[in-house]
């Protein structure tokens, strides 16, 4: 939701390169984030100067290409996902006030608006957008009017507005500095030689340097080419904590791949393999070193809650079964968003999960703040180190699938169930609901996934293919019973989020129910079965629940285990997935769903890596 990019260089350093260079670079690595407009502005000489265009990256670009920017070595820039105000050039940010000398960028919803324009139009102001951020960048030039100080007016301004922030300014009085200020919105620090860099996230600067520094919450940060200074709301100097960025920026490189999405289907072996490494002692026994709360309490849980949205939910709801199966503690999986207005019952014998690709949804943010105001015990599973969720949870298990670029999350979900599953077989090992030489059992079965995930990459050609065919079609229904239940919530959730395309997922015990009435001639339905091998009875219903629908004319395409004979005398196609224990099935049922949504998207033409409306991490409410 929003990226933000801040570059301050030294104008004695001999770097080839400009403010304008950096600020691109970050731009185009944040644009996931949201990309109705972007824009940039660079302190240049006694003004700014900035461009700023509705649309994507690179109708900036286009526009930049038509005049000579400054060098400077002082800028910020930003690319939008609307919240207030359309997508238009005019609403795009950077937001230059002060005749022309404060440019602002902001990520984030301020709350008191509407109050605060109000009140500053009384003081004569004007404003040509219908942005919020217009608002937040004339106080701040008010403020700045009266006080004389970047740094000072920040901080009052920080104390004024209302709601979730990262504010980016820069003025020429002062040029050799950003200012900024975040509160319940992303920014990290970025550490160079004689060049410092603030990103929404690392891949902000990535190509820069690996060096970086969480940003506290409810903090400023003054960032000069060879200084960064963090101080609260109230002025006091404060720290931030460095850390080592893990991944390189070729990782956030689409390697070969037409899409961000297709690159990041085939790092799913490595997602998975990535996530189990180092979490097994010399012993063979299973340890979550992350995981510094007292085993005493982790014993003496009661409660489990999973919290997430989109995606991340659909990997909690997979994670229940699991779960449930192996620490035999009752466990919920909740949409973030929902959790707290339901008043959910939590003590202090309650463990709150919260899964989290970015660490940086605001729903799943204010879960995590009402659990443990609530006396919860919080741990994070989380694809970003330093963000948000990890931060101000009480321990965080980490996945290690790399950069997620595209919007349509793939490879997070697959580790997302990996390191939930680690969770899961932890908290049993430690409780004494399984044994070592279970939990080694299940580990292996585990570690052999990432191959047969392989294998099934192997087949992707003939899956896309089925894409390409079916891409006319005005729905697609997905049925799946027990862990396949929520595999189908995800298959369909693909084929919306980037094929744009009616797409609904149920259970298939569910489908007499209702959702029967659906099926015509010519309906396509998939069907996710579970293993013949293991709960049989399920097995058979489900074989009966494709015998239905087929009779009632659907077009039935069949995710089943090799050597599975039983479904073959009522599947109009099938995909052959590796034997599996049915616990594990979603890490390789899920992937022709989703090679399949990226065929029917690709074959209609749509930008698979962007999908319309829609934004990587949703940082607002
Ligand atoms: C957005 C994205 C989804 C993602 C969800 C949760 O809706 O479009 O792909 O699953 O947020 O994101 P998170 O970063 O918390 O996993």
């Amino acid at each position: 939701m929003c990226g933000i990019v801040g570059y301050v260089g030294s104008p004695e350093e001999n770097q080839n390169y400009y403010a304008l260079d950096v600020v691109l670079e970050g731009l185009r690595r944040l644009e996931y984030r949201g990309y109705d407009s972007a824009g940039v502005a660079v302190v240049d000489g006694d003004g700014i100067t900035y461009a700023k265009k509705a649309g994507k990256v690179a109708a900036l670009e286009s526009e930049l290409a038509k005049g000579v920017f400054p060098q400077s070595k002082v800028g910020i820039g930003h690319t939008r996902w609307a919240t207030h105000g359309g997508p238009s050039d005019v609403n795009a940010h950077p937001h230059v006030v002060d005749h022309g000398r404060l440019a602002v960028v902001h990520n984030g919803i301020i709350e008191n608006f509407a109050e605060l324009k109000h009140e500053l139009s009384a003081l004569g102001y004007n404003f040509v957008s219908d942005t919020d951020t217009e608002v937040a960048a004339t106080l701040l030039g008010h403020i700045y009017n009266e006080v004389q100080d970047l740094t000072e007016a920040m901080r009052q301004a920080a104390n004024r507005l209302e709601g979730a922030f990262t504010l980016l300014a820069i003025h020429p009085e002062q040029p050799d500095r950003i200012v900024a200020a975040r509160r319940n919105s992303p920014l990290v620090i970025g550490l160079g030689e004689k060049e410092n860099f603030l990103g929404s996230d690392v891949s902000g600067f990535i190509e820069f340097t690996k060096k970086a520094v969480e940003m506290p919450n409810d903090h400023l940060v003054v960032l000069t080419a060879d200084s960064y200074e963090i101080r609260d709301f109230a002025g006091n100097p404060a720290t931030g904590k460095e850390f080592e960025v893990a991944w390189d920026a070729a990782a956030a490189e689409k390697g070969g791949y037409a899409s961000f999405m297709e690159k990041e289907i085939n790092d799913q072996p490595a997602a998975v393999r990535d996530t189990l490494l180092g979490r097994l002692n010399e012993k063979g026994k299973l340890t979550l070193d992350e995981l510094r709360i007292d085993e005493s309490l982790l014993r003496s849980i009661d409660k489990i809650i999973v919290v997430a949205c989109g995606t991340a939910a659909y990997a909690g709801q997979v994670a229940r079964y699991a779960i449930e199966h192996w620490c035999r503690i009752p466990t919920e999986v909740e949409l973030a968003h929902e959790f707290r207005y339901r008043d959910p019952i939590i003590t202090e014998k309650t463990l709150v999960v919260a899964l989290s690709q970015s660490g940086e949804t605001m729903d799943t943010i204010m879960a995590v703040r009402h659990a443990r105001e609530q006396g919860a015990k919080v741990i994070a599973i989380c694809n970003t180190i330093g963000s948000t969720i990890p931060r101000e949870s009480d321990a965080c298990l980490y996945t290690y699938a790399g950069p997620e670029i595209a919007v349509a999350s793939t490879k997070a979900f697959l580790a997302q169930i990996t390191a939930a599953y680690l969770l899961g077989l932890y908290l049993a090992q430690l409780r004494g609901n399984k044994f070592a030489d279970e939990v080694q059992l299940i580990l292996d079965e585990l570690r052999a996934m990432p191959e047969k995930i392989a294998s099934l990459l192997e087949r992707s050609e003939e899956i896309a293919q089925l894409g390409r065919d079916m891409k006319d079609a005005s729905s697609v229904l997905f049925l799946g019973r027990h862990v396949g239940f929520p595999v189908a919530l995800e298959g369909a959730l693909k084929l919306k989020e980037i094929a744009y395309l009616h797409a609904e997922g149920f259970a298939a015990g569910e489908l007499k129910h209702g959702p029967i009435a659906l099926v015509e001639e010519g309906q396509p339905v998939f069907v996710i079965v579970p293993s013949p091998r293991g709960r049989n009875s399920l097995h058979a219903k489900v074989v009966s629940t494709i015998q239905e629908i087929r009779a009632r004319g659907a077009v039935t395409i069949v995710i089943a285990e090799e050597g599975d004979t039983a479904v073959e005398a009522y599947a109009n196609h099938i995909i052959r997935i590796p034997q599996t224990p049915t616990l594990l099935q979603p890490l390789v049922a899920t992937v022709p769903l989703q090679i399949f949504a990226c065929a029917v998207a690709g074959a209609k033409g749509y930008d698979i890596d962007q999908p319309r409306n829609l934004a990587k991490s949703v940082t607002v409410e």
